[in-house]
Order: C-alpha cells, then sequence, then structure tokens
C-alpha cells in the first residue's frame, strides 16, 4: 500500500531523515520506537505531505506522492492523522469537529461535479456526439445529513454520542483523543498515522485510547504508530521498527525485536526503558 524509498528530509543543512526504506502493507501495524530527535514525527509528516521530503518516493496506492505534479489534497484524504495533542477545533461542537472533514469534501465534489456538467451541458449543444455527464445522486443537505449520521454512529461506537454537542474543552483527555480517532476514521481512510497519540495523557486516561486503537488494529484498519508504549508495541503492532539519526536502524516482528534485539543503539534503548 505504502512504498517509502530512500525518503530524504532536510531543513536548510539539518539532514533529518538520511535515506528511509519501508513496505507497509495492507493491515499492517507498524510501531515507530526512537529516541527523542531522531526523526519519527517528521517520517510521519512526510508520509502524509505535512512536509515536502527532500529526496526519494512515496508510492502510496501506486502513485508517488513525494512528486511535486501530483495533487496531494486527493491522496491525503485516504490517510488519517492523530497527533499527541488532539488538534480538535475547540470552537466546534464534538460532532462537528468529526463530520466537519467528509462533510465539506463531499459536498466541494459536488459543486466541482455540478460546475462541470455546466460545462459539459452547453459544450453538448455544439457536438454531435455528446459527453455524458457526472451522475448526481445526492444534494448538499442530504451529504450533510448522511456525514452527521455516520459521526453520531462512531461517537456511538466509543460511548460518547451523548457528548455529541458539547465543546472539546469540556471533555477529558482521553475522551478528546478518542474523538481525534473516529475523526480521522470518519473520511475511511487507507492508513491512519498516530503521533504519540497517548503521550499528553494523564497515566489513568492512556489504557482507554490504547484500547480504541486495539480495536482499530482488530478490525483491520491499517496503522503506523509513533509511541512508547512498549506493550501496545508488543502486542498489537505486526512489525516494529527502531529508527535513530533519520534512519531505520532495526526493522522486526515484536517478539524478535524484543528479545534479540541486533542493532547495538537499539539494545542500548532498549536497556534503559525495559
Ligand atoms: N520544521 C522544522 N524545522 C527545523 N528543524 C526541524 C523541524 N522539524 C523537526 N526538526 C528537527 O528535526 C529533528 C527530528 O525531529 P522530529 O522528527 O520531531 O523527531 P522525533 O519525533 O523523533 O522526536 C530534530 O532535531 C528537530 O529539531
Ligand atoms: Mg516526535
Amino acid at each position: 500500500m505504502i512504498d517509502v524509498i530512500n525518503l530524504r528530509k532536510s531543513f536548510g543543512a539539518l539532514d533529518v531523515l538520511t535515506g528511509i526504506n519501508i513496505t507497509i502493507n495492507k493491515g499492517d501495524i507498524v510501531a515507530v520506537l526512537g529516541p527523542s530527535g531522531s526523526g519519527k514525527s517528521t517520517f510521519l509528516r512526510c508520509l502524509n505531505c505535512m512536509e515536502d521530503p527532500t529526496g526519494g518516493s512515496i508510492i502510496f496506492n501506486g502513485v508517488d506522492i513525494a512528486d511535486m505534479h501530483v495533487d496531494i489534497n486527493v491522496h491525503r484524504r485516504h490517510m488519517g492523522m492523530v497527533f499527541q495533542h488532539f488538534n480538535l477545533f475547540n470552537n466546534k461542537t464534538v460532532l462537528e469537529n468529526v463530520m466537519m472533514a467528509p462533510s465539506y469534501l463531499r459536498c466541494q465534489d459536488l459543486k466541482k461535479a455540478k460546475r462541470k456538467n455546466r460545462i459539459t451541458r452547453i459544450k453538448n449543444v455544439f457536438r454531435s456526439k455528446k459527453e455524458e455527464l457526472i451522475p448526481i445522486t445526492q444534494t448538499k443537505k442530504q451529504i450533510q445529513e448522511e456525514a452527521r449520521q455516520q459521526a453520531m454512529d462512531l461517537l456511538k461506537r466509543i460511548g460518547l454520542d451523548d457528548k455529541a454537542n458539547v465543546y472539546p474543552s469540556t471533555l477529558s483527555g482521553g475522551q478528546k483523543q478518542r474523538v481525534a480517532i473516529i475523526r480521522s476514521m470518519a473520511m475511511n481512510p487507507d492508513v491512519i498515522l498516530f503521533d504519540e497519540p497517548t503521550s499528553a495523557l494523564d497515566p489513568e486516561m492512556v489504557g482507554e485510547v490504547l484500547e480504541l486503537m486495539k480495536r482499530l488494529a482488530d478490525e483491520g484498519m491499517t496503522m503506523v504508530v509513533v509511541t512508547h508504549e512498549m506493550g501496545f508495541a508488543r502486542e498489537v503492532a505486526s512489525r516494529v521498527i527502531f529508527m535513530d539519526d533519520g534512519q531505520i536502524l532495526e526493522e522486526a516482528p515484536p517478539e524478535e525485536f524484543f528479545e534479540h534485539p541486533k542493532d547495538p543503539r537499539l539494545k542500548e534503548f532498549l536497556s534503559k526503558i525495559l
């Protein structure tokens, strides 16, 4: 699904990613470990084009999204991202947060289709062979209603449907992060990228977020998770990678990764945290 080939990223003279190679397949749960400053966040941000790579390729569903000429917005729709600090819109209700992106994008699509059809209709007047119109199956109102219903269903799944109309500031950290996770699911992404989703939480709230992530994993969602939660990496990940100095130094299934680490820096890293 995603092929990362010799991905490099520099900020001025600072080389942050110095050649990342990894293949992420459908259904993979990749846990990304590594010391602070090793380039983990930059790697995720390059994956969904929040940062422009300096070099290399990211082949996502057959298209190189590192190429400046592709429309990354089309591809970004298929990649969810969950951040350490939730990044919910505080001036929108919980429900609006969850339904906003799908509703907006589908309405934009509708607008584009209608515009295209108007032009086609005019052109068709002068054509002997008429071009087909894009079928329009929903009104704007129906799109919004469908997005609202889908958002409510997702909120029900995490037991927060009673919070639909409150603002995020009234939620606990764990609730906020669970809303952020279903918000990214509302786009039906092919993959969700998580950047330390539990690092900003009080310890008693870590469990509920990890549990939701585990449920997603069990349902077959493809996930890349930067985390310090060794339990999650061990039990949920299908592969664990260790990054240092902008490179992947080790990549292995969890058991091999934790029981038989090969790279000296990984051994040292594990000895400090386990
Ligand atoms: N926008 C930026 N401009 C300049 N340097 C950056 C930027 N983002 C990250 N860096 C640098 O890149 C390095 C890796 O950062 P980061 O990817 O956040 O590491 P990690 O997530 O593993 O802690 C750090 O030295 C950081 O200071
Ligand atoms: Mg980081």
